[in-house]
């Protein structure tokens, strides 16, 4: 190869691409740059030209492939991924199924919501309990079946998966003055064989109110009851019914109306028209005692409720194994 071969190729390949049009273009663009163009050809092979011609030769290749770039690209032609979409505009994008919020999610989320307006704030406590937060704080007997280990995962004598929320109140009392104003959404755990309305692993959300100044079970009850209109819709009724819980005096258990049949009475009601949701009741002045508060300083209310319950109520879901099984046919159904 000598230089005025370079330069004869130049100028032809200059007037070619210039005399070009359409798919012509991208053929000329692979005929001289490519990966096995032309050019690229002509850089492998300058191992082999003599030492002291060599830099003359590489300027002329150089400069030769930069004019065959420019005009190519003067022409118009791009990657090979331009090419490709001015080929086919008919191509699939790369499509992603987009994900949905689980039920459970956005049961939380939305109670976070509700409370929020009202001036709660979310509160966490660890999975992993003490006996003293989960039950003696709780003001519940050293006995009680509760505490069996048929019925509670314990991991020696004072370590187990808590059994419920509650004692996240504890553990925001002990590390907070009054007035207190948190919910608290987490995994429960209980010694439960699984079926279609229980599960060894499940969630709930706990509450909490206290103030210096006096609180009600009225404040209770007007809570609660804005809770379920804005969960449930408008048509919803609550119910309080007296109850027993170690740590609330007095206790209420709370039912919302069915949403299925409106209160009518039907399968998922068991023909009562209602459907239990949440304990309550106004904090035992011996928990305030257990987590140093002065209790005729201090008066407040506190709530439980099943976040697997709600979602079940509120979509309909009449097992709460589906909550657990990742069916896409399920979940997609919350998009
Ligand atoms: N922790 C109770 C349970 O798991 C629910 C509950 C009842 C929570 C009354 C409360 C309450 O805060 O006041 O069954």
């Amino acid at each position: 190869m000598t230089l005025a071969e370079i330069e004869n190729g130049r100028v032809a390949s200059l007037a070619e691409i210039a005399a070009a049009t359409g798919d012509e273009i991208e053929t000329l663009r692979v005929k001289y740059v490519g990966r096995n163009g032309s050019i690229p050809a002509l850089i492998k092979a300058m191992k082999d030209v003599p030492k002291e011609e060599r830099p003359a030769f590489g300027k002329a290749v150089q400069a030769w492939k930069a004019q065959v770039e420019a005009a190519l690209a003067a022409k118009g032609a791009g990657g090979a991924a331009e090419k490709r979409v001015e080929a086919d505009l008919t191509l699939p994008g790369n499509w992603r199924e987009p994900g949905v919020e689980h039920p459970l999610s956005r049961v939380i989320k939305d109670t976070a919501r509700i409370f929020g307006h009202l001036g709660f704030t979310v509160a966490d406590g660890p999975e992993l309990e003490n006996r003293f937060n989960n039950f003696t704080a709780l003001n519940t007997p050293a006995h009680h079946p509760s505490m069996d280990r048929s019925d509670t995962f314990w991991f020696g004598d004072d370590c187990l998966l808590r059994t419920q929320t509650s004692p996240v109140q504890i553990r925001t009392m002990m590390t907070n003055k009054p007035p207190v104003r948190v919910i608290c959404p987490g995994r429960t755990f209980r010694r439960d064989t699984t079926d279609a309305t229980h599960s060894a692993n499940f969630h709930q959300i706990e509450g909490l109110y206290v103030d210096t100044k006096p609180v009600s079970l009225a404040d209770l009850k007007s809570v609660l009851s804005y809770f379920a209109r804005e969960m449930m819709g408008d048509g919803v009724t609550v119910r309080f019914r007296p109850h027993f819980f170690p740590f609330t005096e007095p206790s209420v258990e709370v039912d919302f109306t069915c949403h299925v049949c409106k209160g009518k009475g039907c399968r998922v009601c068991k023909d009562s028209g209602w459907i239990e949701v949440a304990g309550a009741g106004m904090v035992d002045p011996r928990v305030f005692g257990f987590v140093g508060y002065d209790a005729d300083e201090v008066s407040g209310y506190a709530f439980g409720f099943g976040v697997e319950r709600v979602a079940m109520i509120k979509y309909g879901i009449p097992d709460i194994r589906w909550l657990y099984e990742n069916d896409v046919r399920f979940l997609s159904q919350f998009a």
